[in-house]
């Protein structure tokens, strides 16, 4: 079973949209997905609950209150996890099952500062340092041309994993109207108008190639 954490203590920075809008892509390729909310504002297990019945399923655990018992068919799991999340022990925990980690940043310099000190945390932990788990980061509400944007690429080509490598920035995701309205009907902008979505479809895809390779896999 494929599994992809979504992760970044920093509220607000994209968590949910991803780990939704990847349920529903890989659900719409008719993969059994599984999407562990660990957060207790429940925007993801919200999300589910608004997911029209004709779409293929995903089977959602309410995981910062329920077991998290994943059904044995199950071929990608999502987990997306809760802001505020620092303690070394605990970041251990949720990485202890995850393949590949997905990290939304904002261009927002406190984002940034915030971000630092989770990511000198994160390369410190065994798992990160013995490459058991993969790991790539993700710009988010990106606007062209602004100096925010700017910064943010900046301060991304400077991020290194524990051996020297360079941190995988896998997508530039602008900000879009497209995500507001896939989250309120409980659909991912994969189950849009092609025509509607394109640009970000475009967007989403060296990620999606990197999540479909070993590149994300131990
Ligand atoms: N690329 C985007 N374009 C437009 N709106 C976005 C985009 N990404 C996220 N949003 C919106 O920003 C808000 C915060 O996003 P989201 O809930 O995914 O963040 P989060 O990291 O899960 O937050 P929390 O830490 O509170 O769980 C939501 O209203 C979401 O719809
Ligand atoms: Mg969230």
């Amino acid at each position: 079973m494929r599994s992809i954490l979504v992760m970044n203590p920093k509220g607000g920075c994209g968590k949910s949209t991803i780990a939704t809008n990847l349920a529903g892509y890989y659900a719409e390729r008719k993969k059994n997905v599984v999407l562990v909310d660990y957060d207790p504002q429940a925007s993801t297990m919200d999300w589910l609950a608004a997911r029209p019945e004709d779409r293929p399923k995903i089977h959602g655990i309410a995981a910062w209150k329920d077991a998290v018992r994943v059904p044995r068919d199950a071929e990608v799991s999502i987990v997306d996890s809760p802001a505020g999340l620092h303690d070394p022990q605990m970041l251990s925990e949720f990485l202890r099952r995850a393949q590949s980690v997905i990290i939304p940043l904002l261009p927002s310099p406190m984002d940034m500062r915030a971000a630092s000190r989770f990511l000198s945390e994160l390369m410190a932990l065994r798992r990160v340092v013995n490459q058991e788990v993969r790991i790539a980061t993700v710009a988010n509400r990106m606007r062209d041309h602004t100096l925010a944007a700017l910064s943010l690429s900046e301060y991304l080509d400077t991020l290194r994993l524990p051996d020297g490598h360079k941190l995988p920035c896998l997508a530039v995701m602008r900000a879009s109207q497209n995500y507001v309205h896939a989250a309120e009907r409980g659909l991912s902008i994969f189950e849009f108008a092609r025509s509607a979505t394109l640009q970000d479809r475009e967007q989403w895809a060296p990620l999606l190639r990197w999540l479909n390779s070993s590149r994300s896999q131990p």
